[in-house]
């Protein structure tokens, strides 16, 4: 395997380019990446015995290139916005990103079909959720139309913020290496969960931007994590019913089943993230280790062989 150089994490708000920049918690500008994933030989069950935790974690190829393309439509709408060159970059980049994370979970997805679940009721679900619930909608007036993309926006922020802890959980779960998980789809999962770290504060920094309302962040926070919750249930539930080899779906029992060996993370952790994240303070700089995230993307097989 290639060794490349170690990134280092760079805070400082590029002083000499950007001399009139405001200073901001992470003035890093997340780098888009290409990476790809063999597929061929993905067990379905790449986490050896445990068909429960691994329909768990794929329900995210399910539902993330839905909700991540839905990001990209909405940022774009947003970026004309944005008066700050620093965030103007980082937003940018954050859409780059993203857009490389749903086609690539778009990949697993498929070889889920392949290995013959069938997801398309879950596929028509999801597009009810964001291109008829969450899309443009014909509003009267520019105000209307303007705080419509100010509430999707501080949907974004919200859900950013459970996939930054969560890739940050990702990239520390020892357990699933332990378990013998598949090498291929840890990789997807480690490499998305790094750029998730690296990108942490863009959709926050862009709502505080364009709005800022802490009232509306923690009103829209209230109703992002049950809805996570549910989509991630339900594509469990498909994936479960799909699959021949599966067990019965038993969505407590299941779940806490993986939770105890440290396959999936802890609910009541998760819980935690609602009200640490509505804390009038907060700020997702904070959130996972920006290093352990760069040092990870360093030495991904399937980032290094797409490079
Ligand atoms: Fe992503
Ligand atoms: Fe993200």
């Amino acid at each position: 395997m290639t060794a490349l150089p170690r990134p280092r994490v760079d805070t400082r708000a590029s002083a000499q380019t950007r001399a009139d920049a405001p200073t901001r918690a992470d003035a890093h500008v997340p780098q888009p990446r290409r990476a790809r994933f063999d597929w061929a030989d993905v067990p379905l069950h790449w986490i050896p015995g445990d068909a429960h935790s691994t329909h768990v974690i794929n329900s995210l190829h399910l539902f993330l290139p839905a909700g991540e393309r839905w990001f990209v439509k909405v940022m774009k709408q947003a970026l004309p916005l944005v008066t700050d060159d620093l965030l103007h970059d980082q937003v940018r980049a954050f859409m780059s990103q993203e857009g490389i994370h749903a086609t690539a979970h778009g990949t697993a997805a498929a070889h889920l079909r392949a290995h013959g679940l069938d997801h398309a009721g879950y596929d028509r679900r999801l597009e009810v959720v964001f291109d008829r619930l969450l899309g443009d909608h014909r509003l009267p007036g520019r105000r209307m139309q303007r705080a419509w993309l100010d509430v999707r926006l501080a949907i974004i922020a919200a859900i950013e913020h459970y996939t930054a802890v969560l890739g940050d959980w990702i990239l520390r779960a020892d357990a699933l290496d332990e378990a013998g998980a598949d090498p291929v789809m840890l990789d997807l999962l480690r490499w998305h969960g790094a750029e998730e770290v690296e990108h942490r504060s863009v959709a926050f920094d862009l709502y505080q931007h364009l709005n800022g309302s802490w009232a509306l962040r923690a009103s829209v926070a209230q109703v992002v994590f049950p809805v996570l919750l549910a989509l991630m249930l339900d594509g469990t539930r498909v994936l479960m019913g799909e699959d021949a080899d599966a067990p019965r779906f038993r969505p407590i029992g299941g779940y806490v089943a993986g939770m105890d060996k440290g396959r999936l993370p802890k609910l009541l952790w998760l819980a935690m993230q609602g009200p640490r994240y509505v804390r009038p303070g907060y700020h997702p700089s904070l959130e996972g280790d920006m290093q352990r995230a760069l040092d990870y993307i360093a030495r991904s097989p399937s980032h290094i062989r797409a490079l």
